[in-house]
């Protein structure tokens, strides 16, 4: 091999340089990502949406911190992957300093909010927001991602859980999925669970030897948790299990049935799910999950709930029922991008203002023209009238408003309709408002 050339050198050299210069210093953490728009309105419509139903069901937003006292989510079970792998623990500057933790879920903050502020019964609130879980990312598993969820605090009636289960629902079909199913269980109170807990285990431990090492791992710290597993050796085991729903006493069964006949009523569609035991340990009778057939099995459960009738006592109040669920956003927006609906939409530009006069004319009419309600784009860095115009055509703008050194001398602005072949006249400054939502109005 001969000695490189000066030239070869040197764009070795370039192209080292733009490597490290194309390469960030920083990226988001793992797990976690930028939502950048027009994703980041999606989202926001998203929530809007869920807002609106929730609202109208009589549900008011509460927003709690995101992170609590660490001992608030020990409360979700002390044997639960969620509080002993997956919690973001930290201290804080205290004297002495206080274990805090990141939210992994709503439900307990939401209950220890209830102990608080002893507010009246039912208390209905939804939420939304990030939550944070130190799992393993992969397609739809993130380490923060975001919920939005209702709970109802306060009430035993069956009709509580027929409203919060129809919420999902609705939800769903409001944003046109038609691909989600719903899987109900009961897991039966604590009179109901000892019995059936020993029938459990007695029957797992019979075939552990069947079970994936995990699944025997599992069986040490909770055999209902074993019903979860999704590995294909576990299955045979696993569909053999004795099953809670005939375990339940009188008082289960009857409020199981009653869940069943409210949905029923509303034409609900649901499969019952004997085996379906949720990720979470405060769970007693009703339990539900929203599972989305246009999604692999890892990520499709986009959303569950159930029944918590114990949590705010363990949490220090007075004995309170529970009942509520929580939506994952992020794969629930996968699911959409899956069934091809709810999708993301430009933003909506109805004025773009061009300056080539660069003066401050165009400073005022945007903010003249927003002001008065009107969504306004321009364009910066004194760029020619043709670049301007040709990003005035692509922001889908209705109006353009060209301000020219003509225009400045006069007094005058000159107002676009992009719609009508681009026919446009000069108005004076002062009607700038009337001639452009005469426009906007003609053409919406
Ligand atoms: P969860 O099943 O743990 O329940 O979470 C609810 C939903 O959040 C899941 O179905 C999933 O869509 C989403 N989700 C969970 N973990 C992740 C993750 N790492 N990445 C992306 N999405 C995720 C609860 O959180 C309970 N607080 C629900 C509830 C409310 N129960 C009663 N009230």
């Amino acid at each position: 091999m001969g000695i490189p050339s000066a030239w070869a050198v040197i764009g070795c050299c370039v192209a080292v340089a733009l490597l490290v210069v194309g390469e960030p210093l920083f990226r988001a953490p793992v797990g976690t990502r930028d939502i950048l728009p027009p994703e980041s309105a999606r989202r926001r419509r998203l929530v809007g949406a869920f807002a609106d139903l929730a609202e109208r069901a009589g549900f008011g937003l509460l927003e709690s911190p995101i992170f609590e006292d660490q001992g608030v989510f020990q409360r979700l079970g002390s044997a639960n992957e969620v509080v002993t792998k997956e919690l973001f623990e930290f201290f804080d500057r205290g004297e002495p300093p206080r274990a805090l933790a990141l939210r992994p879920e709503l439900t307990a903050s939401v209950c220890r909010a209830f102990v608080e502020h002893s507010p009246t019964v039912p208390w209905k609130i939804w939420y939304c927001g990030p939550q944070f879980r130190y799992e393993r990312p992969q397609a739809g598993r993130y380490r923060q991602f975001e919920q939005v969820g209702v709970e109802t605090l306060g009430t035993h009636d069956p009709h509580a859980d027929v409203e919060v289960i129809n919420l999902g629902v609705r939800f769903f079909e409001a944003l046109g999925l038609n691909q989600i199913r719903l899987l109900v269980n009961s897991l039966g109170d604590p009179d109901s669970r000892p019995p059936y807990l020993e029938a459990l285990n007695s029957y797992l431990h019979s075939r552990s030897s069947e079970l994936s090492e995990q699944s025997r791992q599992t069986l040490q710290r909770n055999p209902l948790r074993v019903l979860d597993s999704k590995r294909r050796e576990d299955q045979p085991v696993i569909s053999d299990a004795p099953v809670m729903v005939d375990f339940l006493s009188g008082a289960s069964a009857e409020h199981f049935a009653a869940v069943r006949a409210g949905l029923d009523v509303l034409e609900v569609d649901y499969a019952i799910s004997p085996r379906l035991v949720r990720g979470l340990d405060y769970y007693t009778r009703t339990t539900f999950e929203f599972s989305a057939e246009a999604l692999a099995t890892a990520q499709n459960a986009v959303g569950g709930g159930g029944r918590y009738d114990g949590l705010v006592q363990e949490l220090g109040g007075a004995a309170t029922p529970g009942i509520g669920f929580a939506l994952g956003v992020d794969r629930i927006l996968l699911t959409c991008d899956a069934e091809g609906v709810f999708a993301s939409k430009p933003a909506d530009v109805q004025v773009f203002v061009v300056d080539t006069a660069g003066g401050e004319s165009a400073v005022v009419a945007c903010d003249t023209l927003r002001r008065a309600g009107l969504s306004v784009e321009r364009a910066f860095d004194g760029r020619s009238l043709k670049a301007q115009m040709k990003r005035a055509d692509r922001s889908g703008a209705i109006v353009s408003v060209i301000i020219g050194t003509d225009e400045l001398d006069e007094g005058t602005v000159t107002v676009r309709n992009m719609r009508l072949g681009g026919s446009q006249r000069k108005v004076p400054t002062a009607d700038l408002v009337a001639a452009v939502t005469g426009i906007v109005a003609l053409e919406a």
